[in-house]
């Protein structure tokens, strides 16, 4: 009795374990669900049978295939219910994959389905309209790109042909033939810099350093032009400062371009600011201007790739507007933040904050 209770346990699991493999080496998921669901109503059922006809003889056996049966279709609904709603997802993200592999960034899949299969769906989403805005910046960089180039290129084509045909003396064009190699190197050199900042390979040799020298340092390389425009250049600097971890060429480029910006936008006897102000565990930067300010459409684009204000009225290519851009890279590659805002007296403030080093 015992002996045959085994002998008919171990079977159910032979023939369970076999059904299990076969299940699983099925290339539909439906059919491989179908088949468990089957099995798991069907091995017990068979067994409870087998055993009850070869002891008792019962009689029943109708009755027990008839339960059987009932059951096998209840698992066979259940297994299609539950199957169309896992792959209508399924083919949604097969389709919308496919779309994006023939390069259509802007296929997208409906959230639907049990939860898992929602998450799935909405990652799948966050990532393809990643790419997809990867992509228009990418495609914007180069059109700007070759725009700012151009426009330098073809003036430099212009004055050698006027030189070549003898319409003007070489030394004429020199000086400005000179200002637009300078101004296409000082582009280059950007795009380049973007171009490693925005892959992540630009590796910083970051030490500690104090601000005040890189202050100091800004003020010196901008003071002719201050003067020239009749702009007073002042700097708050506190005596007791902690040092900052950063890589201080860059910061000094940093601090460069904003300081030029404010210069630039600052009428005749205005003043531009620099200030520096320890907080907790950073050192906060800012550099103020008394200019015009801040528009709406400045505030939320300034900072991005070839974003300039006054586009229209720039030709000679010599500002390309990617000195936010690359502010906004080079600092939050030392951890810190960069932002702008509107003074409430009127002018710009243009802060970023550095990490202190542990004192
Ligand atoms: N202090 C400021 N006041 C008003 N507008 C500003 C100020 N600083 C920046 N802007 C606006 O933000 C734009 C982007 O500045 P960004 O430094 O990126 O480029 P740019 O100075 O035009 O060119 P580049 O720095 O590449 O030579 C500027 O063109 C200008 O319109
Ligand atoms: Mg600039």
């Amino acid at each position: 009795m015992i002996a045959f209770s085994l002998l008919l346990a171990l079977a159910t699991l032979l023939v369970g374990l076999g059904l299990a493999f076969v299940a699983s080496r099925m290339p539909r998921m439906w059919a491989q669900v179908a088949t468990l669901a089957l099995a798991a109503i069907a091995l017990p059922l068979g067994s409870v049978m087998v055993g009850g006809a070869l002891m008792l003889n019962s009689g029943h056996d109708i009755t027990v295939l008839a339960a059987l049966i009932a059951a096998a279709l209840a698992a066979l609904v259940g297994v299609w219910l539950i199957g169309r709603r896992l792959l209508a997802p399924v083919h949604a993200l097969q389709r919308a994959t496919a779309r994006i592999s023939s390069g259509d960034l802007s296929a997208r899949t409906p959230e639907i389905g049990p939860r898992e299969m929602r998450e799935l769906g909405s990652a799948f989403n966050a990532m393809a309209a990643h790419l997809e805005e990867l992509q228009d910046a990418r495609t914007q960089l180069v059109a700007w790109a070759s725009h700012d180039l151009r426009a330098p290129l073809a003036s430099l084509q212009a004055m050698l042909e006027a030189v070549e045909d003898g319409v003007a003396p070489p030394e004429r064009y020199l000086p400005a033939m000179s200002e637009q190699v300078r101004a296409l190197g000082d582009l280059v050199d950007d795009l380049f810099e973007l171009a490693r900042l925005d892959a992540g390979s630009l590796t910083l040799e970051l030490r500690n350093v104090p601000v005040t020298p890189l202050v100091e340092s800004c003020v010196r390389g901008v003071e002719a032009e201050a003067h020239a425009r009749g702009v007073r250049i002042v700097s708050a600097v506190p005596e007791q400062l902690p040092d900052v971890i950063c890589a201080p060429d860059k910061v000094e480029r940093v601090l460069y371009n904003l300081v030029t910006n404010a210069l630039r936008h600052t009428p005749t006897d205005g003043a531009v600011a620099l200030r520096v102000e320890s907080e907790a565990d950073h050192v906060l930067v800012s550099v103020e201007d008394t200019g015009e300010g801040l528009s709406h459409e400045a505030l939320g684009r300034m900072f991005d790739h070839f974003w300039r204000g006054d586009r229209a009225r720039v030709r000679d290519g010599a500002r390309a507007g990617l000195g936010l851009a690359i502010a906004r890279g080079l600092i939050e590659a030392h951890g810190g933040d960069i932002w702008a805002e509107n003074r409430s007296d009127g002018g710009a403030r243009i802060s970023f904050t550095l990490p202190a080093a542990a004192v």
